[in-house]
C-alpha cells in the first residue's frame, strides 16, 4: 500500500529540482529530463505508478499535485533550452562578426627587375631584335680576350673579376658549336683554331657582352639579337653597387650598318621606354670592344631637363654605352670587317629602373621586401 504522505514528499522533492534547471547546460538538461520526466522509469512515471493503489481521497490529491509538479518541471526544461538555442545563435553571430574587415588576399607579380627587363627585350623584339642567352660561368677569352681587352685591362683584374678556382681552359670549350659548324668551318672564317685557342681561366661574367661572341661564333650576319642576363662583379653591396646585377646587352651586324642605325636604333628605344617627348644625347666614350664609342644619356624624366635632385642637377640620366663594334671583335668570330660592320650596347635594367622610379637604393631590388615590391604588383586584392 503506497503511503500518500511520502508521495508528497517526493513530489515536494521534485518541484524543489525546477529551480536549478535553469543554470544546466545542454548535456546536464538533457539528463535531468531523462531523470525526472522520463516515461518508463523518471522520478514522475514512478510516483504516477503508485497512484491506482492509494485511497481515493490521496488519488486525487496526489494526481493533482504531481500533474503540477510535472508541468513545472517541463516549462522549466523548455525555458532552458530555448535559452541554451539563443546563447549558441548569440556565440555563433560573435565568431563571424560581418562588421569586421576582410582578409588581404595577395597575388603574385612580377619582380620589378624582371618587369623591366621583360620590357626592354620586348621594345627591340619590335625591332626584329631576336633574344639571346649565354652562360653566367665564362671563360677569359670569351668574357675579355675575344671582346679586344688588352691583356693587363685593369678589368681583368683579381679585384674586379670573380676568378673561379677550376683548372685552366686550354682549349675551346664550346661543343656545341664544333657540332654544329665544325672546327674546319670557323678556320675558314679565320676564328683562331679552337683547338689551340687558350680559353684561360674560368670565371663568373662581368658583363653580357660574351654573348656577342658566342651569338656571332654561331650565326652568320645578318644578327640582331637582345641579351638579358646576370653578370657578377667583385663589389661590396651598397645603395648604388651590388655583386651581381642585370644587364641587357644589343648586337646588330650587317653589311652597310652606320653609326646613324645605332643612333636611330637607341632613340627610339629611348622614346619607346621614357615617352615620346624623351631627348637623348650621345657623349664619346671608350670601350675596347667598339670604336668609335658612346655613352647615351636621356633627358631627365622627373625633372623633364631643367634639372633636379634625381638628375643631380643636370637634365640628364646616363642608361648605356654603345659603338660600333671593333673590326678585332669581328675577326675573333670568324666575321669579315672588311665586308660587315655592327653596332653594340650594353645597359643595366636595374638603374634605368632607378631611374624612372626614383628608387635611391639598388638593394631594395634585392631584399624581397613587400612594402617595396607591393608598389609594382599592382597592389593587393581585397
Ligand atoms: N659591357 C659594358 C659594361 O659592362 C657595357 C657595354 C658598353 C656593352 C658598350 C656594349 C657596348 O655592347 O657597346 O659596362
Amino acid at each position: 500500500m503506497p503511503d500518500t504522505a511520502e508521495l508528497e514528499a517526493r513530489l515536494a522533492a521534485l518541484q524543489a529540482e525546477v529551480g536549478p534547471l535553469a543554470t544546466l547546460g545542454e548535456k546536464d538538461l538533457e539528463a535531468a529530463e531523462v531523470r525526472l520526466l522520463g516515461r518508463k522509469q523518471g522520478a514522475l512515471t514512478e510516483i504516477l505508478k503508485q497512484l491506482p493503489g492509494l485511497p481515493p481521497e490521496g488519488k486525487r490529491a496526489i494526481g493533482a499535485e504531481a500533474n503540477r509538479v510535472k508541468q513545472a518541471l517541463e516549462a522549466a526544461v523548455a525555458a532552458r533550452r530555448e535559452a541554451l538555442v539563443a546563447e549558441a545563435r548569440a556565440a555563433e553571430a560573435r565568431a563571424q562578426d560581418r562588421t569586421m574587415p576582410g582578409r588581404d588576399r595577395w597575388t603574385g607579380a612580377v619582380h620589378p627587375t624582371t618587369a623591366v627587363m621583360e620590357e626592354i627585350v620586348g621594345i627591340f623584339n619590335g625591332l626584329g631584335f631576336a633574344r639571346a642567352t649565354g652562360p653566367e660561368v665564362e671563360t677569359e677569352w670569351f668574357n675579355f680576350r675575344a671582346l679586344n681587352f688588352p691583356a693587363d685591362h685593369p678589368a681583368m683584374d683579381m679585384h674586379d673579376t670573380l676568378y673561379l678556382d677550376l683548372p685552366e681552359r686550354r682549349r675551346g670549350d664550346d661543343r656545341r658549336a664544333n657540332r654544329s659548324s665544325g672546327v674546319g668551318d670557323h678556320e675558314r672564317r679565320g676564328v683562331p683554331d679552337r683547338r689551340v685557342r687558350p680559353e684561360g681561366r674560368y670565371l663568373m661574367r662581368t658583363h653580357t657582352s660574351p654573348v656577342q661572341v658566342r651569338v656571332l661564333l654561331h650565326n652568320p650576319p645578318p644578327v640582331r639579337v637582345v641579351i638579358p642576363g646576370w653578370v657578377y662583379r667583385k663589389d661590396t653591396f651598397d645603395a648604388s653597387h651590388a655583386p651581381v646585377f642585370a644587364q641587357i646587352e644589343g648586337l646588330a651586324v650587317d653589311e652597310g650598318i652606320s653609326f646613324v642605325d645605332l643612333k636611330a636604333t637607341l632613340a627610339h628605344f629611348a622614346r619607346a621606354f621614357f615617352g615620346s617627348k624623351t631627348a637623348v644625347r650621345f657623349r664619346p666614350s671608350f670601350f675596347p670592344f667598339t670604336e668609335p664609342s658612346a655613352e647615351m644619356d636621356v633627358s631627365c624624366g622627373v625633372c623633364g631637363g631643367s634639372g633636379c635632385p634625381a638628375c643631380k642637377g643636370s637634365g640628364w640620366m646616363e642608361i648605356l654605352g654603345a659603338g660600333m663594334v671593333h673590326p678585332h671583335v669581328l675577326a675573333n668570330c670568324g666575321v669579315d670587317p672588311e665586308r660587315y660592320t655592327g653596332f653594340a650596347f650594353g645597359m643595366g635594367p636595374q638603374r634605368i629602373a632607378m631611374n624612372r622610379h626614383g628608387i635611391h637604393d639598388i638593394r631594395l631590388f634585392y631584399e624581397g621586401d613587400m612594402r617595396f615590391l607591393g608598389q609594382f604588383a599592382g597592389g593587393v586584392t581585397p
